[in-house]
């Protein structure tokens, strides 16, 4: 039995970009059972960019599931943000989970916008003056509560959500520099304590498309500007062992792992 994953995250929506997605998006329900948005849904994170994010994600067929990206939090109105997806019909993740029924499964989606900081041996540290701790600790309590979502979920098959990267590998293509900025190991560590069987991110619009966790989990960077796609479709099987990759023409890319 199969679980088919559409996701895309970074569509940075606003009133001139709706549309653009729409019609690959109705065909979805052919190609996926479920679509997953990584964040970064908005440009600035209004209310009315927001209406453009359900009125292009909204009533799809499909169950859609998403958190928000830094950018949905800039103008400090996630609580609009997050009303106004879920009138939608999207359901919004932070530190929570959900199970799906999918014909090939339950499917468990855990998610978290996850935080900056850095990957091993180039990380911020929790020391120092309030404000570093305070940026070390946000990332801790993020990926703890991504741990404990992924933990708390029965299901057939799991999957992490985050918009902050959770390794270096999908970041290849940015700036060395900014590399504590786009993601942390502590999301790495997280996904690593369960098992995961694909964990997906955005945010990282220059990175490339796969890696890996130390613990062997599947990760991918499904930033738009990365997948160049209105989404990819991942199709999670029984046996996660060998991974199959296969494209597929239209709307989307198809990787099948069985
Ligand atoms: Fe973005
Ligand atoms: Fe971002």
């Amino acid at each position: 039995m199969v679980i088919r994953i559409a996701a895309v995250g970074d569509v940075h929506l606003d009133e001139d970009v709706v549309g653009r997605f729409r019609p690959a998006l109705d065909e979805l329900p052919e190609h996926a059972d479920v679509l997953l948005l990584a964040g970064d849904l908005t440009r600035h994170g209004t209310e009315s960019e927001a209406r453009c994010v359900a009125t292009e994600f909204g009533g799809l067929g499909v169950p859609v599931v998403t958190v928000l990206g830094n950018h949905d939090h800039q103008c400090d109105q996630v609580p609009q943000v997050v009303k106004v997806l879920e009138d939608a019909g999207i359901t919004v993740l932070e530190g929570n989970g959900v199970v799906l029924d999918c014909a090939g499964g339950r499917l468990g989606v855990a998610g978290v916008k996850g935080f900056g900081g850095g990957f091993a041996g180039r990380c911020a540290s929790d020391f120092g003056e309030p404000e570093m701790k305070a940026f070390v600790r946000t990332t801790t309590q993020s990926a703890d509560a991504l741990s404990a979502a992924l933990r708390g979920l029965e299901c057939d098959v799991l999957v992490a959500l985050t918009h902050y990267a959770p390794v270096p590998d999908t970041l290849a293509g940015e700036p060395l520099e900014i590399y504590p900025f786009l993601g942390s190991y502590q999301l790495g560590q997280a996904i690593d304590s369960a098992p995961t069987a694909l964990a997906l991110h955005g945010h990282a619009h220059a990175g490339s498309e796969r890696g890996t966790t130390p613990g062997g989990v599947r990760v991918r960077n499904v930033a738009h500007p990365v997948i160049k796609q209105a989404y990819s479709v991942f199709h999670l099987g029984d046996n996660l062992d060998h991974a199959q990759v296969s494209g597929v023409g239209g709307s989307g890319i198809q990787q099948s792992w069985s």
